[in-house]
């Protein structure tokens, strides 16, 4: 994590330490580097020049209005997956018209809005959402852009909860049902075909599987257009890993290179929908040790961050890299870093090896993509605050939430 490094016995994000965010701010909080965001953005960006493309970022992986703002200035489209998400995206500057929405089970509100907005294409995933979306769009008198989100069957090799792209999971509509998909979508006269979409999974560490996912799309392409159904574009979808321990994914220019090798001659816009790429490196969760437990045979850091905040070691049993923000000197003991939830599976990292003192501040690596966005208010915790560096300065992007925010909306009976 390059825009994460130790200055003078300190952690920094880019040139702020991390230190002065948590005295400035309090913890636990998210703190994301707006340098690392531009930088996973333009390594697509720029590694599709010269052919038509747009850079999707999936809105799900990390929602707040200032990371959507850094990237919509950059040129960046959107992959949402609700109406919250559209209007995240417009609020945050975003370009309704660079807009993907995907999502297995749009609402017909959704599909209205979305339509109003001008987004540039549904990827839709079933026959019956066809025939949802021409009504919607035969009442408002438009005409809505689809592309089918196929199913390509490929085994993704990725955690279980992540794989999208095999035929047990429920997303997209089998690649062997498409062509006759396409051409009831063909007859339907407030539809217009533009494209074809397929996401296979996330956090995969080898171009393999999107590649043979490529070639399953690219036979479909060339099926449709023996029936008169000429594509415009072609969306890969997001999942694209990160390192967050030992793994070495490609780079997202070396997998452009090869779907541009693949595409070549073919006149399709390239469409893709990074989500961690861009922003799990960009961020990491600052959480101060509350007290140090030693137990008989193990010892706890309890810290103030917990499984409400980041769940993602607690839910697929993630494994995330935990560093001190002063390093101090010493031999490690092996600690079990975990929240104040009262669940056993509220854990950040087990078997930690950590130098390290109550009151001292740890940070959670990789922690940019699913972090804040998966966060609840389990055990009625206010969520954490978001801070956004950008060189030499840091900007609180969102606040912390208060007790009395967590239940303003709720009532007791009446006498
Ligand atoms: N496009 C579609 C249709 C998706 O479903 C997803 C992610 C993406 C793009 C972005 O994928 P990415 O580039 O981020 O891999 N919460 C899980 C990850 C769930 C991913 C869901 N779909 C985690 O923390 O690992």
């Amino acid at each position: 994590m390059t825009d994460f490094s130790l200055h003078d016995g300190q952690l920094f994000a880019e040139d702020v330490a991390l230190e002065q965010i948590a005295r400035t701010h309090g913890t636990p909080v998210y703190v994301y580097s707006r340098a690392h965001l531009e930088r996973k953005y333009l390594d697509y960006a720029d590694a599709l020049q010269g052919v038509d493309h747009l850079v999707c970022f999936a809105v799900k992986a990390n929602s707040n209005l200032a990371v959507l703002n850094v990237l919509a200035r950059l040129g960046a489209g959107f992959d949402i997956v609700s109406v919250g998400e559209l209007e995240r995206v417009l609020a945050a500057g975003g370009d309704p018209g660079k807009v993907v929405f995907s999502g297995v089970g749009k609402q017909r509100d959704e599909m209205r809005r979305a339509l109003e907005a001008g987004v540039y294409c549904f990827n839709v995933e079933s026959v019956s959402e066809l025939e949802r979306l021409q009504q919607v769009a035969a009442e408002l008198g438009v005409q809505a852009s689809i592309s089918l989100r196929v199913n390509p069957d490929v085994d993704a090799g990725t955690h279980p909860y992540i794989s999208t792209g095999l035929k047990e999971n429920k997303f997209g509509i089998p690649i062997e049902d498409a062509e006759e998909v396409y051409l009831q979508a063909a007859r339907m006269p407030n539809l217009r075909i533009t494209g074809v979409d397929c996401h296979i999974g996330s956090q995969l560490t080898s171009l393999a599987p999107f590649m043979d996912a490529l070639d399953r799309v690219l036979l479909l392409v060339d099926r449709l257009a023996e029936c008169g159904i000429h594509l415009e574009h072609l969306d890969l979808g997001g999942g694209l890993g990160v390192r967050y321990r030992d793994e070495q994914p490609p780079s997202a220019s070396e997998y452009m290179a090869r779907v541009r090798e693949r595409t070549a001659g073919r006149n399709l816009k390239l469409l893709f929908e990074p989500g961690r790429y861009i922003a799990a490196n960009a961020g990491v969760l600052l959480t101060r040790i509350e007290c140090l437990k030693i137990n008989e045979g193990k010892s706890f850091a309890v810290v103030d961050a917990a499984m409400n905040d980041l769940i993602r070691p607690a839910l697929y049993e993630a494994w995330m890299d935990i560093v001190p923000v002063t390093p101090r000197q010493g031999s490690g003991r092996n600690y079990d870093v975990v929240g104040p939830v009262c669940e056993t599976g509220d854990f950040l990292g087990k078997d930690r090896t950590l130098v390290v003192e109550e009151g001292d501040l740890l940070a959670v690596c990789s922690a940019g993509a699913y972090g804040f966005v998966m966060a609840s208010n389990y055990n009625t915790r206010g969520r954490a605050a978001e801070v956004m560096v950008d060189g030499d300065r840091h900007h609180l992007v969102r606040r912390r939430e208060t007790v009395t925010e967590l239940f303003a909306s709720e009532q007791v009976l009446p006498e």
